[in-house]
Order: structure tokens, then sequence, then C-alpha cells
């Protein structure tokens, strides 16, 4: 399935629920508005749509949220995409406050690995960018997650500029013990990121690499993903690290993804509001017309952001799943 530009597109990432039992500052509001849990799509049709854009050529899927796990019964929609879709690979994104009593049912169910947002390794800071968030809960999860086989494990940290950009050191030594991958992301100038008021910004992580390849050495490494991220490694370390750049050194041309909302929306890109509702003809199951949406997305989908020549993007990112 590829788009005007010749991009081909084999990775749906999928939004479960737009609730999330954190409210990290740069994506949520404390008083987020939430979809009304009418409009959200059920695991039936969630699978309908899974099950057409597999027939276009859609290979692997992300579960994002939110914060997926919020979604009740989780792993039985894992199940259901594990045996009722054609798909190579599903994985999710998670914020780990629940890896722990969740994990070994995800594994069980079908799922391949997890990524877990961790932006930082002190709990005061912790709880002040998740707002209610305990890292000590998080790194449970994570334990739990190794134990039970979700691996190769991933971990995010947005990086933000005089609020724990003097951790990124601290994160690339996880991969000094463990087969665990940090990734580095840059901030991305979406909705609550826009107002920080004081807490940090945007740091250029294409300039943190040089500095740690200096430092440490890296040499590039192999590493099994679909997104933009580009991976390095300590020489002889068991892990690997990643930098996610899309200001810095924008990744736009090899686009692979689109976006299911849990509202029943197809979006092709993060960076507009552009996209394709298709909740009626999922309620209608009408197949026909959901491939024909997917289609007309994908039509639609810009070349790439604008995000460094200034254009800011006014969208919930909690809403779109990251
Ligand atoms: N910029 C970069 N990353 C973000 N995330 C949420 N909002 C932003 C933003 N504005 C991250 C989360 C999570 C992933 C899904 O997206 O921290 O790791
Ligand atoms: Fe929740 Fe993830 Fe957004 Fe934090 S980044 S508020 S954990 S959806």
């Amino acid at each position: 399935m590829k788009d005007r530009f010749g991009r081909e597109h084999t990775y749906l990432r999928i939004s479960v629920i737009d609730r999330c039992n954190l409210r990290c500052h740069y994506c949520m509001p404390l008083h987020a508005k939430f979809f009304d849990p009418k409009e959200v799509l059920s695991f039936d049709e969630i699978v309908t749509v899974v099950q057409v854009a597999t027939e276009l050529g859609i290979r692997s899927v992300r579960i994002t949220g939110g914060e997926p796990l919020v979604r009740p019964n989780l792993p039985e929609l894992i199940y259901r995409l594990k045996t009722e879709c054609a798909l190579e690979e599903i994985s999710c994104t998670t914020n780990g406050m629940l890896l722990e009593r969740f994990a070994k049912d995800l594994k069980d169910a079908g799922l391949d690995r997890i990524n877990v947002s961790v932006d930082t390794l002190r709990p005061d800071r912790f709880r002040k960018i998740t707002r209610f968030g305990s890292l000590e809960t998080v790194l449970h999860g994570l334990r739990r997650a190794v134990a039970v086989g979700l691996t190769p494990l991933k971990i995010n940290a947005v990086i933000l500029k005089g609020f724990n950009d003097d951790e990124i050191e601290d994160l690339l030594k996880l991969t000094l013990t463990e087969n665990v991958t940090v990734r580095f992301l840059e901030l991305m100038p979406i909705g609550e990121a826009l107002s920080l008021n004081g807490l940090g910004g945007y740091l250029n992580l294409t300039k943190v690499r040089l500095w740690l390849t200096e430092r440490y050495g890296l040499v590039p490494a192999e590493e099994k993903g679909h997104g933009p991220a580009r991976y390095w490694k300590v020489p002889g370390a068991p892990g690997r690290v990643g930098f996610i750049t899309p200001i810095s050194d924008k990744y736009c041309a090899t686009c692979s993804r689109l976006r299911l909302t849990a509202n029943g929306e197809i979006r092709p890109c993060l960076a507009y509001d552009v996209h394709v509702n298709l909740r009626d003809a999922i309620r209608r199951r009408d197949r026909e017309a959901i491939a024909a949406g997917i289609m007309k997305a994908l039509a639609i989908k810009p070349a790439g952001h604008h995000w460094d020549a200034g254009q800011i993007t006014q969208t919930v990112m909690s809403s779109l799943g990251g």
C-alpha cells in the first residue's frame, strides 16, 4: 500500500482508549476531555479494521492509548488480533503503571514486545513529569515484563532540556548491563508540549548522539523495529540506544505508519489534523468502505511535518497514541 510519495505502509498504530492513569505534562492536560465511551471502538470493530488493513498490506500493529492497559480486558483484544488477523507482530506502548499486573496475561495472549515510557530514573522527577506516576511501580512492571518474555524491552525517554538532560548518561548506562534498548525522543511541538511553563524544552538529540559517540564510541546496531528510531550501541554492551529525532534529523520520507484512533479515525500523520472518519463504516462492518477509507487516508497523507520551520500541532497527543 503506497501513498502518493511512494512510501510503503506496513505498520498501524491502534489507540484502544484515549484515557490515561497518568498526566505527563508534555502530553495531557490535568483536566483532559475524553471521547464519549459510545464512540470508542469495540474489540470486534478493531479486529474488523485490522483484518481489512492486513489485506491492504499492514503487517504489524502497535497498541497505544492514552494508556492501553487502562482498557478493560486488553489481553482479550491481543488474543483476537493474534488469532483472527494475519499479523507478523503485535507490540504495545505503555506507561508501565499496570504492567506488573498484566504482563503475564498479555504475553500469554500473544503480545510480542513492549515499549515503556521512563523519562527519568529519579522518583521525585518521575512524579513531577507524570503528575501521578510512581517510578517504583513502573520498575516492578519492567522486571515482570522481562521475566515473562516481553522482550527485547524498549524504554522511551523524552528528553527535556533543563529537566532530565542531565540523566542521559545514566539512562545510556542501563544498556551496559541489561539487554534493553533505551530510546531518546525529541520533544514534538504538539498540544500540551507547547506550554511546558519552565518544566523543560526541546533538546537537539542529534547533537547529543554526536557527543555520546565521542565519549562512548557508539557504533551502529541492528534492531528490530518499524519506526523512525536509529540504533547504536556501546561496543560490547548487551543493550542498544536509539534516537528519535523528528526535528534535528527528519525521517518523514521513510514513514510507513498509519494511526487508528480509539473513536475510529484513520490519521496518516501526527503533525496535521488530516483524517478520515471510519466510524460509521466500521459500525456497519462495511469492509469495502473501510478499505476505501484507509486508501483515502493514504491519498491525503502529507509529505511531512514542518516542525523544523516553526509549525506547531494543536492536537492532544494522548488521543493519537503517540
Ligand atoms: N513529544 C515526544 N514524545 C511524546 N510522547 C508523548 N508526547 C510527546 C511529545 N510531545 C511520547 C510518550 C511515549 C510515546 C508514546 O510518545 O512519552 O513514550
Ligand atoms: Fe499517559 Fe503516555 Fe500521555 Fe503520559 S505520555 S499522559 S503516560 S498517554
